[in-house]
């Protein structure tokens, strides 16, 4: 079956089906969205933007002691395919969250070394969040319905806690040609460490609810 259906305004949705696990779930997972030539593109361009990549000044900060500190951060940098895919799925996040939701960050996340991701929840402008493997390969992504309602400094004492089980939750992987959607600000998530080979980035694109 499909994942898409085409409105009469030939952009296209996710289907019922997908709707009602993002409403239920918090999250849903949209494969084969668009044709292989996208995916070589923002491959191309991830692989371009990275020596531009940098710490970024803002977002959510996970606290956490200095034990379980991870050994580096993910520099970040966006890009110009990047931004067009982000305004194009506008009408996705919409439906997918029944809000009307505004396009507000985009950017290549990079990971070189390691794949670790601190437990946290995303920032206020990420009410949608939508994830795509931009470049390489990493591992799935833990989603943490069970810790749903703590923010970041209460979800910091978790990954403190070196006996936290990180690989815990509901693991998701980044589907080919398509996107993990999530309601990013509200489900918590992390990614255990694990060795990655090469330069690989994952693409996040938050939209912003107006209401
Ligand atoms: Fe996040």
């Amino acid at each position: 079956m499909p994942v898409l259906v085409s409105s009469p305004e030939s952009v296209c949705l996710p289907d019922s089906e997908h709707r009602a696990e993002y409403r239920a779930l918090g999250y849903t997972v949209l494969a084969d969205l668009w044709p292989d030539a996208l995916s070589a593109a923002l491959e191309a361009e991830a692989l371009e933007r990275w020596p531009h990549a940098e710490y970024p000044s803002g977002g959510p900060r996970t606290p956490i002691v200095e034990a379980r500190a991870p050994k580096r951060q993910t520099p970040v940098a966006c890009g110009d395919v990047l931004s067009e895919l982000h305004a194009a799925l506008t009408p996705v996040a919409r439906a997918l969250s029944s809000r009307v939701v505004v396009a507000s960050f985009s950017a290549y996340g990079y990971y070189v070394g390691d794949d670790r991701v601190l437990l946290h929840v995303d920032s206020d402008q990420c009410d949608v969040t939508l994830l795509v493997n931009a470049l390489g390969t990493v591992g799935p992504l833990h989603l943490r319905h069970e810790l749903i309602g703590l923010d970041n400094a209460a979800l910091g004492k978790f990954e403190s806690d070196l006996d936290w089980d990180q690989s815990a939750g509901t693991r998701v992987h980044y589907p080919p040609h398509g996107l993990l959607a999530m309601a990013g600000n509200v489900l918590p998530h992390n990614r255990p460490e694990h060795a990655v080979d090469g330069i690989n980035a994952v693409a996040a694109l938050c939209y912003k609810s107006l209401y």
